[in-house]
C-alpha cells in the first residue's frame, strides 16, 4: 500500500493521505538555520546546533511523535469551526489533503467547506530564518470571514536542560512585542547575545505569548481556548512557557485567494549592541528589522523560492542518469543525493530517530558521509575533512566524535575506536579524486586542536595508517579497540551493569581481540595512501605501504578466512567471532563486502566464494541481514550486538550501511545481476508499494529493516540520517553505473544487469561536463571508450585541453 507518489517531474514527494504509518519528515534549510518538518507540519528548528541552539521546542517521546510544530489554525467566523489545514494538531476530515516534501521545502495543505489553504515551509539561502507562505482560497459561492492563528512554542534553548531543568526554566522565560512581531529574548539580559523572533505580514488582532493563556488550561494543541473562543489575549509570558501566536483575519469573496507570511528566525547581536537604547535591558532590533521587512514582502519571498530551486538544481545536475529503472533514476538524481546533504549537514545530530541532544559529528561517520556529497559540495568537503583531521589524536587514533558548535572532540565519548582513522584516508583519496586538489595534502591542521601541534594533513594520513601497525594482536590482524565499524561488536567491554553505554563504559585495554573488518579497511585505506604518496613523488614510502598492505592480505588469508567467507573477528580469548564453529553469528555480512571490495580474495576464489555464501545465508527479498544466525542470548564477551532481541539492529537485522559494500564487491567479481538485485532490495522508492510494511520514508534511506529474526521483517526504522545514504549513492554512482573519479581522472566501468541495454548519464567533473552514453552489445562487462568519437585505451577519460568544456564518451559493453 501506498501513501502518496513520487511527483518525479517536480522533484517531489506527494503524500496524499497525512496519516502515514510514522510521521514522514523533510529538512528546511541547507547552511546554518535547520529545521525538520513532518508531513502533518509537526517538529522543529534549530540554529547550527541542535542542542544548544534550538529554537523551538520538542517534546521527546510525544504521542503521535511529531506533535508540536508549526502549527496554524483557520476558523469560520460564521460557525465557530476551526481546524488545521495540516490536519494535525485537530485532525479534521480533510478534503485535497496534500504534503509536498520538496528539496528544501514543503508544501501541506487542504481544503475544508470550500476552503483551500496550503502553506509552503522553508528555509532562505544564506539566511538564519524560516518563512511560512499561507495562501487561502474560498472556493465558496459566498463570501467567507476567516481567522488565521499561527503557532509555535520557543524552545529556551538548551534542548536538554529544557526538558528537564524546570525548577530553573519556569521562571526565566521572557519576550518583547514590537509592531506585531514577537521576540523571544531569555537569558539575553544575561549571557546569550541571540534571540529569536516570530513575525506575520499581516496586521495581527492579536497575539499570545504565554502558552497556557493560548491552549487554556487542562488542554493541548488540539483545541486551544483562544481560538475555539476567536480571540488572542495579547499576553507577555513572563516565565512558563513562552510561545508565540498572532491572530489574523481574511474576508475572502468567492474565489478569492490571499497570502499570509509568517517569519520565525534567529539572530545575533554584536555583544556590545545587544541593547537598544545601550543601557536598557530592551533587544536592539535594529539589525534584524531589515531582514524582518524584507521577507514579509511576497516578491522578495517569491525570489528567494527561486534562488533555492537554483541551488537544488545547480547541486543535482553534476550526476544525472537515465537508466531502464525508474528507481534508480530518482535515488540517484534527486533523493539519494539529496539525503546525502541531510547527511552532511546534520551528520547523526537531528531526526525523528536521533534526538539532538546526543551525539555530535562522528568521525568515521562523517569521512563516510563525504563519498555521497563530496561532488556537490566539494568546498565544504575540503572543510570538515580539516574539522574532522584536528580532532585526531597525536597517536594517530581519533576522537569518535566532535561537537559542531565548538568543533572540539568530544571527551565524554572519547577514542579507541580502532577503525576510525582510516576513514579519513578514505574520504580524503575520495576528495582527492573528485576535485585533484592535491594542496590540501599541505595544509597544517593541528592534533586534538591543540595550537603548535600542526602538521600537513598528509602526515596524519601517515598516522592513521601507522596506529594499526602500531596496534596488532596476537594473529598480526588490527587489534579492534573499543569496537570497529560495527559499534556493537564490543570485544573488550564485558559489560554487566544495566544502563551502562556500551561505547563509552571504561573498556578493557585488550591485546587479544582483533577485528578482521579492520584489517580489510586497512588495506582499502593502505592502497589509497600508497598511491597518495607515489603521486607525491614519494616512492619509498608508496612501496612501504604496499609491502604492509601485502602482508595483511596475507594474514587475512592465513587467519581471516573461514572455508567459506571471511572471519569477522577474534574475540577476548582468541575465539573465532563469524565462524561456522560458533553457535551463533557464524557469518557476519561486513568482512564479506569489505574484503572483497578491498580487493581480497579476487584472484584466488575467495571473493566469489564469499560471495556466494552472503547470498545464500544473508540474502533476503528486504536486504542482506548483518549476520546469522542471529545472537538469542546475551554474551558478555561480545557486547552491545547480542544485547538487541534477534533481527534488530547490529543483531541480524538488514543493516543498509553495509548492504551496498557487497554491491561493490559483486561489481568486483563481475556480477552486474546480483549488485543491482540487492541495490533494488532495500532501494526506497522500489519499496513504495510496501509502505505499510516499510512504514518509514519511501523517499530515504532507513539506517534498519527489520531482518528475518524479527517478527516485523522489512520494517525499517531510523530514517534519514545514516551512512546508507552514501554507500548506496556511491555503490550505485561509481561501481554498478561506474562513473567513478580516479586520481587521473574520471573512470567508467560499469557493471550493469545483463538485461539492461545501457543507460545514459550527465556528469560534471572537475569544471568539464562529460555525457556519458552506455550501450550493451555483449552481456560482459568489458568496456570499450569512444572520447569525443576517438577510441580510448583503457576506462579513464584524461582531463582534456584548457578550454574544452564539453565531452561525448560513448562506452560499449561486451
Ligand atoms: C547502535 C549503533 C550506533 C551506536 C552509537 C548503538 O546503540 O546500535 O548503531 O552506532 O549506538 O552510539
Ligand atoms: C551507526 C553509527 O553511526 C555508525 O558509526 C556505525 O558504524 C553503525 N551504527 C554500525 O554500528
Amino acid at each position: 500500500m501506498k501513501y502518496g507518489y513520487f511527483d518525479d517531474a517536480n522533484r517531489e514527494y506527494v503524500i496524499t493521505q497525512p496519516d502515514t504509518p510514522l510521521p514522514w519528515i523533510n529538512y528546511l534549510g541547507c547552511q546554518g538555520y535547520f529545521g525538520i518538518i513532518s508531513n502533518t507540519a509537526g517538529g522543529y528548528s534549530f540554529y547550527r546546533d541542535a542542542r544548544l541552539r534550538r529554537v523551538t521546542r520538542y517534546r521527546y517521546n510525544n504521542v503521535p511523535y511529531d506533535l508540536g510544530g508549526r502549527y496554524i489554525y483557520l476558523r469560520d467566523e460564521e460557525s465557530g469551526e476551526f481546524w488545521s489545514p495540516s490536519w494535525q494538531p485537530t485532525r479534521h476530515n480533510l478534503e485535497n489533503y496534500s504534503c509536498r516534501h520538496g528539496l528544501g521545502y514543503t508544501i501541506i495543505g487542504s481544503s475544508y467547506k470550500g476552503i483551500e489553504a496550503r502553506t509552503n515551509y522553508f528555509v532562505p539561502l544564506d539566511e538564519d530564518l524560516e518563512i511560512w507562505r499561507l495562501t487561502a482560497t474560498n472556493r465558496r459561492s459566498q463570501p467567507a470571514s476567516l481567522s488565521v492563528f499561527s503557532s509555535i512554542e520557543f524552545c529556551l534553548w538548551d534542548a536538554n536542560d529544557d526538558a528537564a531543568n524546570f525548577q530553573r526554566n519556569f521562571s526565566i522565560g521572557q519576550v518583547e512585542i514590537e509592531d506585531g512581531v514577537i521576540y523571544h529574548k531569555t537569558e539575553y539580559r544575561e549571557r546569550r547575545n541571540h534571540f529569536a523572533y516570530f513575525g506575520c505580514s499581516r496586521k495581527a488582532e492579536g497575539f499570545d505569548t504565554q502558552r497556557e493563556a493560548f491552549v487554556g488550561p487542562y488542554r493541548g494543541w488540539e483545541k486551544p481556548l483562544a481560538v475555539e473562543r476567536g480571540r488572542l489575549s495579547n499576553s507577555v509570558a513572563h516565565g512558563w512557557a513562552p510561545i508565540g501566536a498572532h491572530h489574523v483575519k481574511l474576508d475572502l469573496g468567492p474565489g478569492e485567494t490571499q497570502e499570509v507570511i509568517f517569519l520565525l528566525g534567529y539572530h545575533e547581536n554584536p555583544q556590545a549592541q545587544k541593547f537598544d537604547p545601550p543601557d536598557s535591558q530592551t533587544v536592539n532590533k535594529k539589525t534584524v528589522k531589515p531582514i524582518i521587512a524584507n521577507y514579509l514582502d511576497s516578491a522578495n519571498v517569491e525570489a528567494a523560492l527561486e534562488r533555492l530551486r537554483q541551488y537544488w538544481d545547480g547541486l543535482l545536475a553534476i550526476c544525472q542518469v537515465a537508466t531502464p529503472d525508474v528507481h534508480t533514476n530518482r535515488m540517484v538524481n534527486v533523493w539519494n543525493a539529496y539525503q546525502c546533504m541531510a547527511t552532511f549537514n546534520m551528520s547523526r545530530s537531528a531526526s525523528f530517530y536521533e534526538s539532538g541532544i546526543g551525539r555530535g559529528l562522528g568521525f568515521r561517520d562523517s569521512n563516510q558521509d563525504l563519498l555521497g556529497f563530496v561532488h556537490m559540495v566539494p568546498a565544504r568537503a575540503r572543510e570538515r575533512i580539516l574539522d574532522l583531521a584536528a580532532t585526531q589524536l597525536p597517536s594517530g587514533g581519533a576522537y569518535h566524535q566532535y561537537q559542531p558548535l565548538t568543533k572540539r572532540g568530544n571527551n565524554d565519548v572519547g577514542s579507541n575506536f580502532n577503525d576510525d582513522p582510516h576513514w579519513l584516508i578514505v574520504g580524503v583519496a575520495a576528495y582527492l579524486k573528485e576535485t585533484g586538489d592535491w594542496s590540501i595534502l599541505d595544509e597544517p591542521v593541528p592534533y586534538d586542536n591543540a595550537p603548535g601541534s600542526e602538521q600537513p594533513l598528509y602526515e596524519h594520513l601517515q598516522r592513521s595508517f601507522q596506529y594499526t601497525l602500531d596496534r596488532l594482536g596476537p594473529h598480526g590482524l588490527p587489534l579492534i579497540g573499543r569496537a570497529d565499524w560495527n559499534d556493537c561488536l564490543n570485544l573488550n567491554c564485558f559489560s554487566d551493569t544495566p544502563g551502562q553505554s556500551f561505547q563509552t563504559t571504561t573498556n578493557k585495554d585488550g591485546k587479544v581481540a582483533e577485528s578482521v573488518f579492520i584489517a580489510a579497511l586497512f588495506v582499502l585505506a593502505g592502497r589509497e595512501l600508497a598511491e597518495i604518496a607515489r603521486r607525491r613523488g614519494r616512492e619509498d614510502e608508496a612501496r612501504r605501504y604496499l609491502a604492509e598492505v601485502a602482508k595483511m592480505e596475507d594474514t587475512v588469508r592465513e587467519y581471516g578466512w573461514d572455508g567459506e567467507w571471511f572471519l569477522r573477528a577474534y574475540d577476548d580469548f582468541g575465539r573465532k567471532v563469524g565462524s561456522k564453529e560458533c553457535a551463533e553469528g557464524k557469518i557476519f555480512i561486513e568482512t564479506q563486502g569489505f574484503c572483497v571490495l578491498a580487493g581480497i580474495g579476487l584472484d584466488d576464489g575467495r571473493a566469489q566464494t564469499a560471495m556466494d555464501s552472503v547470498a545464500k545465508h544473508l540474502a533476503t527479498e528486504h536486504g542482506i541481514i548483518l549476520q546469522q544466525p542471529a545472537y538469542s542470548k546475551y554474551y558478555l564477551e561480545l557486547g552491545e550486538i547480542s544485547s538487541y532481541p534477534p533481527g534488530y539492529k547490529e543483531n541480524a537485522g538488514i543493516f543498509c550501511h553495509n548492504n551496498p559494500w557487497v554491491m561493490i564487491a559483486e561489481t568486483r567479481v563481475g556480477n552486474g545481476d546480483r549488485a543491482h538485485d540487492y541495490y533494488a532490495r532495500i532501494n526506497p522508492s522500489a519499496r513504495e508499494s510496501i509502505s505499510d510494511l516499510h512504514r518509514c520514508e519511501p523517499y530515504v534511506y532507513s539506517q534498519m529493516i527489520a531482518g528475518r529474526d524479527a517478527p516485523t521483517h522489512g520494517e525499517a526504522k531510523n530514517s534519514w540520517l545514516t551512512g546508507t545514504a552514501a554507500w548506496n549513492y556511491y555503490a550505485i554512482t561509481q561501481w554498478i553505473l561506474g562513473i567513478r573519479p580516479s586520481f587521473e581522472g574520471l573512470e567508467i566501468r560499469p557493471v550493469i544487469p545483463k538485461s539492461w541495454r545501457g543507460f545514459k548519464a550527465t556528469r560534471m567533473f572537475r569544471g568539464v561536463t562529460y555525457h556519458i552514453t552506455v550501450t550493451r552489445e555483449g552481456e560482459g562487462n568489458q568496456a570499450a571508450l569512444r572520447v569525443n568519437g576517438v577510441a580510448t585505451e583503457g576506462a579513464v577519460v584524461l582531463p582534456p585541453a584548457e578550454g574544452q568544456r564539453e565531452i561525448a564518451v560513448d562506452v560499449t559493453l561486451k
